[in-house]
C-alpha cells in the first residue's frame, strides 16, 4: 500500500463513521507564539478540544504536515523523521473510548491486513490523582487481545499533551506492532516501553479529559474528547515489509537519487539530508525561512546540517533541485504548497546554501585552530566555543559536535544550551510583546480583530487590485498584523480608502456566516484566502454580507456592527514585495 492509498483508505473509513474530512492546517501555527511547528493533529484544533463548536461538527479526521525535532538525533535510523504526516480523527466531546478503540481495532485489521495477534497495546495504569483506564483495558480484551499484551503503564509512556506546556492533555492508549517475539536486550520486564524495537508504535488514542494550566495544576474539561494519530509513513512502511520509514513511497525516489550522487555518503547520511530538505521544503512552502530565531532557527540548523553532509559527500548544490522535485513527484496533487512554491523553495534552499558555504570554511578553519590548542587529555569542547561557532559562523550546535565527533571529542552541550537560551530568550521577550495574545487565543477583542483582517483583505483588494494576496497575519487583544503582496508604499489616501472602505462595511452591521463547502464550489463562489488542494476535503468559508468571501477556520464575531470601528495604524514594509499594515478596532 503507498501513502496516497494509506490516506485514502483512513480518511473515507472514517467518513463512514460520521467524521468530516477537514485539510491539513498550516506547519508554522499561526497566533500562537507558544510552539514553533505543528507538532501533531490535535495542534491546530486546540481550542475546539477546550469546548469551542468546530464548524465542521464533533467528528472530524485529517492528514496533518507535523514537524518535531525532539527526535532530531534519532533521524536517519529506520524510524525517526523530522517532517512526516499524522494521520488523525476526532471526537470532540462526542464519542469516547470504548468507540475510538473498537474503530482503530476495525480500521487496522479489517481495512488495513494488520493480524490481530501482530498488535500489543497500552493503557494508563493510574497515577496520582488519575486512576487506571479500566475501560480502554477492557475494550480491547473485549476486542480479542489477551491480557499478555495489553501492557499497564504510567504517567511517563501513558499520557500525552499538552503542546507547549498549557492546554487539553489526558491519558492515552497507543497500539503497537509486533516486530519479533523477543527482546535483544533480554529485558525480563521488555513492553512497549523497552526501546529494544520489539514493539513499533503504529497509532495512539489520547482521551483527552483534562487542561494543563499555566501554573501546573489539571482541570477537567467541559467535555472530553478523543484524539486519535498515526505516522502514515511508519504504518505505510510496516504494511509494504519495509524495514525502514526510509524504504517508503515517499523517500523511494530521493533515496535511489542520493544512492547515485552520493556512493561516498553512509546510509544514515544519506536519510538526513533526504529528510531535513524535505521538512524544510514544508516549512518554507507553508511561509518559514532560516534565520537565527524561532522556526527561522530550526529550518537553518537542519538545513546546514544536511548542507555540511552533502559537502562532506561531494554533491554538487544542485542536488537541492533534485531532491526537492523527487519529493515533489510523490506528492503531486496533494500539497500545492510545496509542488507549486517550487522555485521559491529551491531559491530560498540554495541561498541559504550560499550563505553556508561562505562561513563553512573560515568556520572550520577557526575551530581547527581553536581544537589544535587542547592537550590530549581534552575530551570535551567547552559550550562556548560551539555558541560561539553559532553566534559568528552559523555553526548549529550538530555540525559543531559533528565535526568534534571526527576529533574523538565531545561538546558541552549544557553549557551551549545556556548560551542559546539566553540568545533566544532576548529574542523571544521581544517577540511576546507582539504575541500577547497566547495560544489558541480565542478572546472577544481577537476575535473582533480576526473578523476586521478579512474586510481589511478584501478592501486592500477593491482598492490597490487583486494582486493584493495574504503573506501572513498575526493577531494579539490589542492589534491585528496583516502582511500582503503589494509592491509599492500605499499612499495617505489609499490608506484612507481602505479605512473608510472597512468602517462602511462596519456601518452596514453586515451578517457573519459560514459554509462549509468543497474546494470547487469556494473557488467558483470567488473565495478567497489559502486554498490547498486537499483529497475530498470541505472547507469553511466565512461570509461577511456581500463584501467579503474567505476561507478560513474562524472564530468571527457574529456581525460587523460589533467592530465599531476600524483603523489603520502603520503601514510598512515586510519584505520585497511585502506591506505590512497594523489596525485596531473598537474606538467610538
Ligand atoms: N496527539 C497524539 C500524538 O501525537 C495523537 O500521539
Amino acid at each position: 500500500m503507498n501513502s496516497k492509498e494509506l490516506r485514502t483508505k483512513y480518511c473515507e473509513f472514517y467518513k463512514t463513521k460520521n467524521h468530516a474530512i477537514i485539510a491539513s492546517a498550516p506547519l508554522i501555527p499561526e497566533n500562537d507564539p507558544t510552539v514553533l511547528f505543528t507538532t501533531a493533529g490535535m495542534h491546530p484544533l486546540v481550542p475546539y478540544l477546550m469546548g469551542s463548536p468546530h464548524p465542521a461538527g464533533k467528528r472530524l479526521v485529517n492528514s496533518q504536515k507535523c514537524i518535531r525535532t525532539g527526535d532530531i538525533d534519532e533521524v536517519g535510523d529506520d524510524w525517526h523523521c523530522t517532517f512526516f504526516e499524522m494521520l488523525g480523527n476526532w471526537s470532540l466531546g462526542d464519542y469516547f473510548k470504548t468507540e475510538a478503540i473498537t474503530w482503530t481495532h476495525e480500521f487496522l485489521t479489517k481495512v488495513l491486513p494488520f493480524k490481530p495477534e501482530q498488535l500489543a497495546c497500552t493503557v494508563f495504569e493510574g497515577e496520582g490523582d488519575i486512576p487506571f483506564d479500566e475501560t480502554s483495558y477492557n475494550a480491547w480484551l473485549k476486542l480479542g487481545i489477551p491480557k499478555e499484551r495489553i501492557f499497564k503503564l504510567g504517567r511517563k509512556d501513558n499520557f500525552w499533551g499538552p503542546v507547549g506546556g498549557a492546554g487539553p492533555c489526558g491519558p492515552d492508549s497507543e497500539t503497537f506492532f509486533i516486530t519479533r517475539d523477543h527482546c535483544t536486550l533480554k529485558n525480563p520486564d521488555c513492553s512497549p516501553a523497552c526501546s529494544c524495537g520489539r514493539y513499533v508504535e503504529i497509532c495512539n488514542n489520547v482521551f483527552m479529559e483534562f487542561e494543563k494550566k499555566k501554573d501546573g495544576g489539571f482541570v477537567k474539561l467541559p467535555k472530553p474528547n478523543v484524539d486519535f494519530g498515526m505516522g502514515l509513513l511508519r504504518v505505510c512502511s510496516i504494511l509494504s515489509g519495509s524495514k525502514s520509514v526510509y524504504e517508503s513511497d515517499i523517500y523511494g525516489p530521493a533515496m535511489s537519487y542520493l544512492n547515485e550522487v552520493g556512493p561516498k555518503l553512509s546510509t544514515k547520511d544519506k536519510r538526513i539530508i533526504a529528510d531535513h530538505v524535505m521538512a524544510a521544503m514544508f516549512a518554507i512552502g507553508d511561509g518559514a525561512s532560516p534565520s537565527n530565531v524561532g522556526s527561522g532557527y530550526i529550518i537553518r540548523r537542519i538545513l546546514r546540517r544536511a548542507f555540511r553532509l552533502a559537502n562532506q559527500g561531494g554533491l554538487e548544490p544542485h542536488y537541492i533541485d533534485h531532491l526537492v522535485d523527487r519529493f515533489n513527484q510523490v506528492y503531486q496533487g496533494h500539497y500545492s504548497e510545496v509542488t507549486q512554491g517550487r522555485n521559491k523553495i529551491i531559491g530560498i534552499i540554495r541561498d541559504e546554501e550560499e550563505k553556508f558555504s561562505k562561513a563553512l570554511g573560515q568556520g572550520l578553519k577557526h575551530l581547527e585552530k581553536e581544537l589544535a590548542k587542547f592537550d590530549s587529555s581534552t575530551k570535551v569542547i567547552d559550550g562556548k566555543l560551539a555558541f560561539f561557532m553559532f553566534e559568528t559562523y552559523g555553526f548549529p550546535l550538530e555540525v559543531t559536535e559533528e565535526i568534534a565527533a571526527e576529533r574523538g571529542l565531545t561538546v558541552d552541550k549544557a553549557a551551549f544550551d545556556v548560551a542559546f537560551e539566553e540568545h533566544q530568550n532576548k529574542s523571544r521577550t521581544a517577540g511576546e510583546k507582539l504575541f500577547k495574545g497566547g495560544l489558541a487565543d480565542t478572546s472577544e477583542e481577537s476575535t473582533k480583530l480576526h473578523t476586521a483582517t478579512h474586510l481589511l483583505h478584501e478592501a486592500l483588494r477593491r482598492i490597490l487590485g487583486p494582486h493584493v494576496e495574504q503573506k501572513g497575519s498575526n493577531i494579539t487583544p490589542e492589534r491585528l498584523r496583516f502582511d500582503f503582496s503589494h509592491p509599492d508604499k500605499m499612499t495617505a489616501e489609499q490608506i484612507k480608502q481602505v479605512e473608510d472602505l472597512v468602517n462602511e462595511q462596519i456601518k452596514r452591521n453586515l451578517d457573519i456566516k459560514l459554509e462549509d463547502m468543497t474546494l470547487d464550489d469556494a473557488k467558483a463562489r470567488g473565495a478567497i484566502g489559502l486554498f490547498e488542494d486537499k483529497y475530498g476535503a470541505r472547507i469553511n468559508v466565512y461570509f461577511m454580507g456581500d463584501f467579503s468571501k474567505e476561507v478560513c477556520g474562524g472564530p468571527h464575531v457574529r456581525n460587523t456592527s460589533e467592530l465599531i470601528s476600524f483603523k489603520i495604524q502603520k503601514e510598512e514594509a515586510s519584505s520585497r514585495g511585502v506591506r505590512r499594515i497594523k489596525a485596531i478596532v473598537g474606538k467610538s
